[in-house]
This record gives C-alpha cells, sequence and structure tokens, in this order.
C-alpha cells in the first residue's frame, strides 16, 4: 500500500535541527525521497544519511555557494515537489547592540536565502505544463517557509528574526500569488515555541510568559509539528496557499 509520501520528492534546509531532523525522519518513515541542507553538525548529518536521506553541507550566507549548491542539485534532481525552508538563525539584543553584520547575517540565512533558492529552484519545482484541455491538473509542487509568530506581533531584543521572519511572510504570500497559476502553492509555517538549540538560551520569564498564554499551557513539541508538515506536504492539502498556518495553543 502506497504511503503518505510515496512518490514525493522533498528538500528541506537546515535538516540537521530539532524540527528540520524530526521531519526527516517522519518524511523517510512516510516514503519521501528526502534532501536535506545542513550547516555545522555534520554528525546528525551522518546520521540522517545512514537513515536514507541525502544531505549537503550549505552555508546559506554564503552566495557562491549556494549558486554551487544549485547548479549540483538541478543536475541531480529533476523535479522537486516540496520545498522546505527550515533553517534559521538568531542574534538577538536590543537594537543599539546589533551591528550591521548581524542584521546582513540575520536576513541573509532566514530571508534572502530562502528567496535565493526558491528562484534558482524554480525549473525543477514548475511543474511540466499541462497540454490546454488536458483536464485535471496533477498534484500541486508546494514551497514552505517556517516563520515564526514574531514575524507578524514583532519580538522584543528580537528584531532582526521578527523582520527576517516577517519579510518571510511577506513573500510567501506573494509567490502564492504568482505561482497559484502554475499549481505550486506556497504557505509559511508558525510551529510555535519549541525546545531547541535556537531556544535554548531564551530566559526563563519569557518561557513562564509563554507557558501562561498557551490555552494547554504547554510548548509546541516538534516530533506533532513534523507530523502536521508531513501532512501538508501530501496529496491530503492541495487547496490551501498564501497562508500562515499556526501550530499554537497561545491565546493570542
Ligand atoms: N524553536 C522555536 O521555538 C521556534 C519558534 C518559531 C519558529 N521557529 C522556526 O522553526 C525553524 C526550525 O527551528 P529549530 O528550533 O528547529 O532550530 P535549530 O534546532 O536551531 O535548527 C536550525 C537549523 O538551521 C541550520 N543553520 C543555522 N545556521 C545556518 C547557516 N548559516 N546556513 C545553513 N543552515 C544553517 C542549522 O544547521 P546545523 O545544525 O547543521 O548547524 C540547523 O539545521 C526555524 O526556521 C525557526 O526560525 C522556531
Amino acid at each position: 500500500m502506497d504511503k503518505l509520501l510515496s512518490s514525493k520528492t522533498i528538500l528541506i534546509t537546515g535538516g540537521t535541527g530539532r524540527l528540520g531532523q524530526a521531519f526527516v525522519r517522519k518524511a523517510l518513515a512516510a516514503g519521501a525521497r528526502v534532501y536535506f541542507t545542513y550547516f555545522q553538525q555534520a554528525g546528525e548529518a551522518r546520521t540522517l544519511a545512514q537513515l536514507g536521506a541525502e544531505g549537503f553541507q550549505l552555508d546559506l550566507a554564503d552566495r557562491p555557494a549556494m549558486d554551487r549548491f544549485a547548479e549540483m542539485f538541478k543536475s541531480q534532481v529533476p523535479a522537486l515537489d516540496v520545498f522546505i525552508h527550515n533553517a534559521a538563525v538568531s542574534r538577538d539584543g536590543m537594537i543599539q547592540n546589533m551591528s550591521e553584520d548581524d542584521w546582513n547575517y540575520v536576513l541573509n540565512v532566514n530571508l534572502k536565502a530562502p528567496y535565493y533558492l526558491t528562484k534558482e529552484l524554480l525549473p525543477v519545482i514548475l511543474p511540466l505544463r499541462q497540454p490546454k484541455g488536458a483536464g485535471k491538473r496533477g498534484s500541486p509542487r508546494k514551497i514552505f517557509m517556517v516563520v515564526s509568530r514574531m514575524g507578524l506581533s514583532g519580538g522584543y531584543g528580537a528584531s532582526l528574526y521578527a523582520a527576517a521572519k516577517g519579510g518571510l511572510i511577506g513573500l510567501a504570500k506573494s509567490l502564492a500569488a504568482e505561482l497559484g497559476k502554475r499549481n505550486i502553492l506556497v504557505n509559511a509555517i508558525n510551529p510555535g515555541f519549541m525546545e531547541s538549540r535556537m531556544t535554548e538560551k531564551v530566559p526563563q520569564e519569557v518561557r513562564e510568559r509563554c507557558l501562561q498564554e498557551s490555552c494547554l499551557a504547554s510548548f509546541s513539541n516538534p516530533e506533532e509539528v513534523a507530523e502536521f508538515i508531513v501532512y501538508l506536504c501530501s496529496d491530503q492539502m492541495t487547496q490551501v496557499t498564501g497562508q500562515v498556518l499556526h501550530f499554537e495553543s497561545r491565546r493570542n
């Protein structure tokens, strides 16, 4: 019997992160062919490769490296069903302490890389044009931007990260409008607060406020978020585009 993602080819950036690893494992188990990028966690990347995924080391702040990756990827993978922009960095602090280098780094990794790689890989994401009158369109191709509620509400002491995620939401909504007629769905996913390397320095009082604002008094579980994204990648979801999908239990 076919699995949920049988016949899907998926690329996710940041496959070695907390959410990325959970997704790679679940997508493989659901039958997908999975490619991922990673930055520094070569050991985690090897573990995922042993499970059957194919990893590529890539610094998303390095434009020539992205060019080399895109050329190599297009030569290896003729058709990509789903592209998930998941890798991200944060540099937190009050605006007066944030340097232009900080700004460039956060914006390059979190916003410019999704723009640039989407543009460069579009030739393998675009579905073949159906002949006129061919009737029903095939499965949509999909692009997901992993964002944050800070992209909508701002983040105290996290202005660079919030600016990048807000930009990513604008990018997702614009691409949804541009690519809808080519049968490509583009959505942003807000996974909610998760324990991960990115959040390990979040102060205790901020964690407690998050819990107080949650109707369930809990954080998001990356395993469950990954399961949600597996569903979104599947042919069970074909009619949602241009949205911010919240995996959240917070009241506001
Ligand atoms: N955690 C949360 O509470 C939370 C809340 C809202 C949204 N999000 C979003 O959810 C996504 C996943 O977050 P996470 O918590 O799983 O983060 P994470 O565990 O810190 O993982 C971050 C990933 O990004 C990769 N990365 C970092 N710098 C990079 C660079 N310069 N070039 C290429 N890749 C780079 C890392 O690669 P290596 O590990 O190989 O170095 C890692 O795979 C992110 O987009 C994040 O903004 C997270």
